[in-house]
C-alpha cells in the first residue's frame, strides 16, 4: 500500500470556514473549536464548569462519546442483522485494557457493554463495579490474557466467577485449563487460536508470529479437554486478527478461516456459539481516516452465513472487544502556548505548557499522529508550525522528526490554546496515571464531562499533580 501522509489538523494558511466539521465530534463555530456539541473555550473563559477559568494544562474525560460509540456500533449490528437476515445476535464487550479509569468502566457497564479484562488487578474492578451495582448478573466478564498455574490473576478469576457467575475464561494455552477443571467450579470457556495477521487458510494461521493463541492442533486439544471436563462448557472462539485495521474486505478476509475454524468446531462441539473477533476496530485518530463500519459488519456476517451454511451449522453470536474504538474519541489534552521561537529553525516553533512525549508516550516511541487543533482563534490566518513540549528534551515536539505531517496553527498566538484528540485510549495508561513523569512535570488537571438525564452537561474537577506529590513520590520528605 503507498505510504501517506496523515491529516493532523487544519492544513492551510486560511481561517477554517464557520460551522466546519472536521470529522464526526469535531467542529468551528464562531472560531471556537466544539468537541461534540461542547465549546472547548468554556473551560478556560468561565461559567458554566466550575473551578473555571481553568488554568492549562488539562486533560478532559467527555464520557458522552463512549455512550455515542457504544450505542452506534449497536445501531449498525442491529441493521445488518435485521437486513441480512442473521439468526444471531451481537454483543458488545468493553476492552478494559485500553482505559482502566472508574468513569470509563462506570460509563461502558451503564451504556449496554459487556466487559473484557485481561489481568488481576483488572479483576478487581471487576468486584468492585459488581458491589456497586453496575456490573449487574447480565453481564459476561471475559478473561483474556496469561492465566498461568497458581498466579494471583487466576486465582483471582476463579474468585470473582465464585462471586458472579458469568465469567467466561478464554484459554491461552492448554496449561490454563487445569485450574479451571479443578476449580470444579462451572464455566463457559472459550478458545483462543493464534490468529494476527491475513493467513489465506486456516492451516497458515499456525505461522503467525504472535505469543497470543494457541496453534490449531491446541485449539482441537483445548476443545476435546473442556468437553470432558463435567464442569466445563465450550461456549466462544476468540480469534484477535490486528489492530486499527481500516480495510474492511481486508479486516473481513482476515476473519475468514477463524469463521471455518468456528463452524468446524462447531460441527464437533454444538455447545460452541459465540465468536469473538477481539479487538481491531479502527478509530479517527487523524483526519484522513475513513472506515465503513456498517459495510464492514455487513461483510462480516455474510461471511459467517457462508461459511456456516458450508458447513451447516447454524451462525454464532458475534462478540467484539472494543478498546480503542470505545475509548479513544472521549479523551483530549489541552496545553496552552506559552511562548513562540522563531531561532532560523526551518518553521516557527510553538512551545506549550505541558509535554507531548510524556502525554502521548506513542508519539516519540513509534511516531504516531493524533488529531491537533487550536481551540480558538480558528476564524484568523494560520501557520505551518512545529510544536515544542516544555521538557527539555529533544524528541518532546509534534509532529516527530520523521514525520511528512503539516501542522499548521493560528498566527494569532495570544492566549491560544491547542488540543490533541483522539488520545483517550491506551495514551492514558501508557503515560501512567500519577507517578513521577518525564523532567519531573506534574500530572495535569482532569475534568470529566458528562449529561445529565436532561442533557445538559455535567463537571467534576480532579485537581493536578502538586509539587509535593510529586516530590514525596520521588522519596523526598516535603
Ligand atoms: C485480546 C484483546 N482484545 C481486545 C483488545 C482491544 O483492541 P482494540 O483496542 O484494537 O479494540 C486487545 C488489544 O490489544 C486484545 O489484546
Amino acid at each position: 500500500m503507498p505510504m501517506t501522509t496523515p491529516i493532523i489538523g487544519w492544513e492551510q494558511t486560511t481561517p477554517v470556514p464557520e460551522d466546519h466539521a472536521f470529522n464526526h465530534f469535531l467542529s468551528n463555530h464562531n472560531g471556537h473549536l466544539y468537541l461534540d456539541d461542547f465549546d472547548l473555550m468554556q473551560l478556560f473563559e468561565g461559567s458554566p464548569v466550575p473551578n473555571s477559568p481553568l488554568a492549562s494544562p488539562a486533560e478532559l474525560v467527555y464520557l458522552p462519546l463512549i455512550r455515542q460509540r457504544i450505542q452506534q456500533m449497536h445501531g449498525w449490528f442491529d441493521d445488518a442483522i435485521r437486513q441480512q437476515k442473521y439468526d444471531g445476535r451481537f454483543l458488545y464487550t468493553y476492552a478494559s485494557k485500553a482505559n482502566a479509569a472508574e468513569e470509563v468502566i462506570r460509563t461502558t457497564l451503564t451504556s449496554g457493554a459487556h466487559h473484557e479484562m485481561s489481568s488481576t488487578i483488572d479483576v478487581d474492578i471487576a468486584r468492585l463495579m459488581r458491589q456497586r451495582g453496575l456490573l449487574t448478573p447480565d453481564k459476561m466478564v471475559l478473561s483474556n490474557g496469561f492465566k498461568a498455574y497458581g498466579s494471583n490473576y487466576a486465582n483471582n478469576v476463579l474468585q470473582l466467577q465464585r462471586e458472579h457467575g458469568r465469567v467466561i475464561p478464554i484459554v491461552e494455552d492448554l496449561s490454563e485449563i487445569p485450574t479451571l477443571i479443578g476449580s470444579q467450579l462451572p464455566f463457559d470457556v472459550g478458545v483462543r487460536q493464534k490468529s494476527y495477521g491475513n493467513h489465506p487458510d486456516i492451516y497458515q494461521m499456525d505461522a503467525a508470529d504472535s505469543r497470543f493463541g494457541m496453534r490449531l492442533e491446541d485449539v482441537w486439544k483445548a476443545a476435546e479437554y473442556i468437553e470432558a471436563s463435567p464442569n466445563l462448557t465450550l461456549t466462544m472462539y476468540h480469534c484477535m486478527v490486528g489492530s486499527q485495521l481500516t480495510d474492511t474486505a481486508d479486516f473481513t478476509d482476515r476473519l475468514t478461516p477463524g469463521l471455518e475454524i468456528y463452524a468446524r468446531l462447531k460441527q464437533r462441539y454444538p455447545s460452541l456459539t459465540m465468536f469473538n473477533f477481539g479487538g481491531g476496530m479502527p478509530i479517527p485518530m487523524t483526519l484522513d481516516f475513513t472506515f465503513d463500519y456498517a459495510g464492514f459488519i455487513t461483510q462480516l456476517l455474510a461471511r459467517a452465513q457462508e461459511i456456516c451454511g458450508q458447513y451447516n451449522v447454524a451462525v454464532p453470536d458475534i462478540v467484539g472487544e472494543f478498546g480503542r474504538y470505545t475509548t479513544a474519541e472521549h479523551g483530549a489534552h489541552i496545553f496552552k502556548v506559552i511562548t513562540t521561537k522563531d531561532n532560523d529553525s526551518p518553521l516557527p516553533w510553538y512551545i506549550i505548557d505541558g509535554s507531548i512525549m510524556t502525554s502521548f508516550p506513542d508519539v516519540w516511541a513509534i511516531g504516531e499522529h493524533f488529531i491537533c487543533l487550536p481551540l480558538n482563534h480558528l476564524d484568523k490566518p494560520f501557520q505551518q508550525v512545529k510544536l515544542g513540549g516544555i521538557t527539555c528534551d529533544s524528541d518532546d515536539i509534534y509532529p516527530q522528526a520523521s514525520s511528512t505531517a503539516q501542522l499548521f496553527l493560528p498566527v494569532e498566538t495570544d492566549e491560544l490554546y491547542v488540543g490533541f484528540f483522539s488520545v483517550g485510549a491506551y495514551q492514558e495508561m501508557l503515560g501512567g496515571v500519577r507517578g513521577s513523569k518525564h523532567c519531573v512535570l506534574p500530572e495535569a488537571q482532569e475534568i470529566i464531562i458528562d449529561k445529565d438525564a436532561n442533557g445538559y452537561h455535567t463537571y467534576e474537577h480532579v485537581p493536578g499533580q502538586s509539587a509535593a506529590e510529586v516530590l514525596n513520590n520521588l522519596g523526598y520528605k516535603t
